[in-house]
């Protein structure tokens, strides 16, 4: 679970694997609520997974404008959306991550409602998951959005939050790792491969790169923790079997080329 004090060094979530999951896990619920068809939940859960592609391995610190904000926040958006533009099967997703930061009263009219409320979706699970994060309670953190209603978020979106806190216990699965990943392993069914490969990828990535407190890991010992994630069933072992027959390969993608830029 993300820290206090790993957030003074991180305000975006690098530092913690489980954060797309979670934000996944919360966008899911937000996007179902509303009433959204399966194939956009499920790019939905894609916008979760992959939202913060675009953060580099070495972050400075970030600067807090508000509870919900921060100095260049767009920065690592349009690095990400800059990654995903340039990869044909998550081409795709690359308006929405380029706007999960944006206020929802900047976001560009012309650009389509369904980007505009998809990167608001994920913003939203995206604070409220760093909120709860960071000690707040679920009425501090309604609190906080309720003053950013039609600023920040959109209406609607909050209002579906309400509605999925009146029917469920989101915030307490959130605050357990094993409940997000039993989340994941109950819809490994439905949810589709990529899904599934961008899981294992994230997992890789964060593994295989420096960390403000740890160095990166060797490509032995990432193995053997994910070979042992997937014994537990939190991650798709057939996936898994793929990256172990391409691990040279896979560690190097893993390793970015700039090492020096900032969130
Ligand atoms: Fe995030
Ligand atoms: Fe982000």
């Amino acid at each position: 679970m993300f820290i206090l004090s790993q957030l003074a060094l991180d305000y975006v979530g690098i530092d913690d694997i489980f954060h797309g999951k979670r934000v996944s896990f919360l966008s899911h619920l937000i996007a179902k609520e509303i009433g959204y068809s399966e194939e956009d939940i499920n790019d939905i859960i894609f916008e979760g997974l992959l939202h913060d592609c675009g953060v580099s391995s070495t972050v400075t610190h970030a600067k807090l404008i508000n509870e919900l904000d921060w100095e260049n926040s767009h920065e690592h958006c349009v690095r990400g959306s800059k990654l995903l533009i340039d990869t044909p099967i998550f081409k795709k997703y690359a308006p929405t991550i380029f706007y999960h930061h944006t206020h929802c009263n900047e976001l560009p009219k012309k650009t389509d409602i369904s980007i505009r409320e998809r990167a608001n979706i994920t913003y939203l699970a995206d604070r409220i998951d760093i909120l709860i994060a960071t000690g707040r309670t679920v009425d501090e953190v309604l609190k906080i959005l309720e003053g950013n209603r039609n600023t920040l978020f959109y209406t609607n979106l909050i209002d579906a939050f309400l509605k999925v806190l009146q029917k469920s216990d989101p915030v307490n699965i959130i605050k357990d790792k094993d409940r997000v990943e039993i989340f994941f392993e109950k819809g490994k069914e439905e949810i589709p491969l990529l899904a599934r490969i961008v899981a294992v990828a994230d997992i890789f990535q964060a593994l295989a790169q420096n960390r403000p407190y740890r160095k990166g890991l060797e490509p032995k010992i990432i193995m053997k923790i994910l070979k042992d994630m997937a014994e537990h069933n939190k991650i798709d072992g057939a996936v898994l079997y793929i990256v172990d027959r391409n691990l040279d390969s896979c560690y190097k993608k893993a390793l970015p080329e700039i090492k020096s830029s900032m969130v």
